[in-house]
């Protein structure tokens, strides 16, 4: 067994204006596939891997062998943040309920939220990710580099908790677009959170 390239659930223009078409079809088709692919080259030479699914995997960076872990870390990393990505995009959804009055309570308004989130965002120096996790039964923001994931645990990223959201910082995610400026691309992100799925996430937990 081995990872497969998720297919969208939208076509690559369907985030457009805010999230370009050329962009999401190569960061998907191009970025997204190459971490699989240097992930499946680990599971061809230890096959016993190929049991986890890819969260599993990444919560038990133990299983790899010592020489490989770096390695899976950033690419079977890459595999499942990016995963968990595409399916934090849509447009057209509204940040309501529990989601809604729990992040008004944590941070004291919608507001100082996206505030905070969108500093943690612009000021992460180089690649990684930005995001909504929640810690026991408090929401905070935090951010991860490379392609480290809330899932890896405390000891990796320094940081714990269930992710709620995500926004991709690298580069690759919005240089075609937005060149040097990050702050717009992470304005644009407010245009297509899937705050759906996002309450599914945290319904979950809570
Ligand atoms: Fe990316």
């Amino acid at each position: 067994m081995s990872y497969v390239l998720p297919p969208l659930t939208y076509a690559y223009d369907a985030l457009e204006p805010y999230f370009d078409k050329q962009t999401m079809k190569i960061h998907h088709t191009q970025h997204h596939q190459t971490y699989i692919n240097n992930a499946n080259s680990i599971l061809e030479v230890y096959p016993e891997l190929a049991k986890y699914s890819v969260e599993e995997l990444i919560k038990n960076l133990d299983k790899v062998p010592i020489n490989k872990r770096t390695f899976m870390r950033n690419n079977a990393g890459g595999h499942a943040n990016h995963t968990f990505f595409w399916n934090t995009l849509k447009t057209g959804t509204t940040l309501s309920g529990d989601l809604k009055m729990a992040i008004a309570r944590d941070f004291s308004s919608i507001e100082q939220f996206q505030k905070e989130f969108e500093k943690t965002a612009a000021t992460h120096f180089g690649s990684g990710w930005a995001w909504l996790v929640l810690q026991g039964n408090k929401l905070a923001v935090i951010s991860t580099v490379n392609q480290d994931s809330p899932l890896m645990g405390e000891e990796i990223t320094g940081n714990l908790g269930v992710a709620i959201i995500a926004l991709d910082v690298w580069e690759h995610a919005y240089y075609l677009k937005y060149q040097n400026k990050r702050t717009d691309y992470i304005q644009a992100f407010w245009h297509v959170v899937n705050w759906d799925i996002a309450a599914v996430r945290f319904s979950r937990k809570t």
